[in-house]
């Protein structure tokens, strides 16, 4: 048995096996499906999650390696439930204006969440540079840096 900090509540995860890594813990084990898989080399960054407010690889983070620290996927975003959640201002801003087949945009989500907590106005490069180690291949790179800007405005109030 292992414990596991994820969305700010602890986790019991059953049946570990030392060699498993995160993304099917998260996916499989705990059904937290926000989490995408997509190349599993490290490369796309569909599975990104924050640990300890950083972007990270979830199919590359052996599970063992986030015992004891703070772990936040997509789905730990929205705050409320029901007829009273509350999106967070960049899930706000990927479902007024989505990308295509949506299997990257969780990761895109994640990276621009830890962005926005270190710089809450990104310019243009600033976008790029967080984002530019997560791919699309639907090509919604110009969509993603426009709801990132966005997500700042709804942050900032300026909706
Ligand atoms: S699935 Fe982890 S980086 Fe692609
Ligand atoms: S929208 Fe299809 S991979 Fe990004």
């Amino acid at each position: 048995m292992l414990k596991l900090e994820i969305n700010q509540r602890s986790w019991d995860v059953p049946d570990f096996q030392a060699d498993e890594m995160l993304v099917w813990v998260l996916r499989d084990t705990l059904g937290l499906t926000g989490t995408r898989f997509g190349c599993g080399v490290g490369v796309c960054g569909s599975c990104n999650v924050l640990i300890n407010g950083v972007p990270t690889r979830s199919c590359q983070t052996p599970t063992a390696d986030a015992v004891g620290k703070k772990i936040i996927t997509l789905e730990g975003l929205a705050k409320g439930t029901g007829e009273n959640i509350k999106l967070h201002p960049v899930q706000a801003a990927f479902l007024e204006n989505p990308l295509q087949c949506c299997w990257c945009m969780s990761g895109h989500i994640m990276n621009a969440v830890a962005l926005l907590e270190q710089n809450p106005n990104p310019n243009a490069p600033q976008i790029d540079s967080a984002m530019n180690e997560n791919y699309c291949r639907c090509g919604g790179y110009n969509t993603i840096r426009k709801n990132v800007t966005r997500a700042a405005e709804i942050a900032g109030g300026r909706s």
